[in-house]
């Protein structure tokens, strides 16, 4: 971005080296800038781009008197940065999810929103269940097992992940939230300690899921992670569920989140391990987002 345009040179300086340009116009011309890049959402990408370079919220932006030259230089990078196509969440450094925020980076999928809802089912699938044995595989940035532990401090969380640089982030998220969970390194359930064997009670993932062949439809943001966590299909559900019978208790479950159109194939596929009553939650517009399946009793 040129600095004419957002920079002080246009601003004009107030008293203690500040810009007298109100915040409210800041983001408005911000955002114009962003449209005009083809940016989507141009607002709130704009405050939270300003709230980050400012290091507040979102009210406190608004609480400000005006930007020194140094803030604007770094939110006119912050949004350059954006304008060609960088993850707003790369830029910032980091992602909420539910009560957390969690530190994200190129190489390690981005936690999205309706992944929250995956966290919700299995807080429901849990509030009858004393001190819960908890996995989270494909863990990526420890998104889902973190915000179980948050919520549920009594669980005692594992998380796994076949990438080294998942393992070291999600690593890096548990100790700096100040959240317990072990992340192990490898294939699904094959990392976890064989004194586990039969006695966890969820056993949780958002695996990578989308097919090969619909690369061309995929948006900018989904087509700027690791191939490794966004491409896959029904196989890895089916090694899933065949592995989480050996390693459920009777009566644990699979929470897993699955794309709209393969509810039923994923059904059958835990069906084909013998799980039972095979339910489904949906997101607000109303598709199918998570499937929770049990291990019976014997
Ligand atoms: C869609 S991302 C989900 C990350 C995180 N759970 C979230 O929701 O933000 C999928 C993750 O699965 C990991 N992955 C892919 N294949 C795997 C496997 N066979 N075992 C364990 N993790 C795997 C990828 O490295 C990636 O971190």
């Amino acid at each position: 971005m040129g600095q004419g345009r957002m920079g002080q040179g246009r601003m004009g300086q107030g008293r203690m080296g500040r810009s007298d340009v109100r915040p409210a116009q800041v983001v408005r011309r911000a955002a114009e800038y962003l449209e005009r890049h083809g940016v989507e959402s141009s607002v709130p990408t704009a405050e939270r781009l300003l709230s980050h370079v400012l290091g507040t919220d979102r009210a406190g932006i608004y609480a400000r008197e005006g930007l020194t030259s140094q803030e604007a230089k770094l939110f006119g990078r912050a949004l350059c940065r954006r304008c060609v196509g960088e993850p707003l969440q790369h830029v910032t450094g980091d992602q909420g999810f539910r009560r957390i925020v969690l530190r994200v980076r190129p190489g390690v999928f981005v936690p999205r929103p309706e992944t929250e809802i995956l966290v919700g089912a299995v807080m429901d699938e849990l509030a009858s269940v004393a001190d819960p044995l908890v996995v989270d595989v494909a863990t990526g940035s420890g998104a889902v097992a973190l915000a179980i532990k948050d919520e549920l401090p009594e669980a005692t969380m594992f998380a796994t992940d076949l990438s080294p640089e998942a393992v070291e982030l999600a690593r890096e998220n548990a100790l700096s939230l100040g959240l317990p969970v072990t992340v192990l390194e490898g294939d699904l359930l094959e990392p976890l300690p064989a004194d586990l064997r039969g006695r966890l009670d969820a056993v949780v993932g958002n695996p990578p899921y989308v097919a090969e062949e619909a690369r061309d439809t995929l948006p900018a943001d989904v087509l700027a992670e690791p191939p490794l966590s966004v491409f896959g299909g029904i196989e890895i559900y089916e090694r899933l569920f065949a592995q989480a019978v050996d390693w459920l208790a009777p009566g644990g479950i699979v929470a897993v989140e699955i794309e709209e159109t393969a509810a039923g194939v994923v059904a059958k596929a835990a069906a084909r391990e013998g799980f039972e009553g095979s339910t489904m939650r949906r997101d607000l517009t109303g598709r199918d987002r998570v499937l929770v399946a049990r291990r019976p009793h014997p």
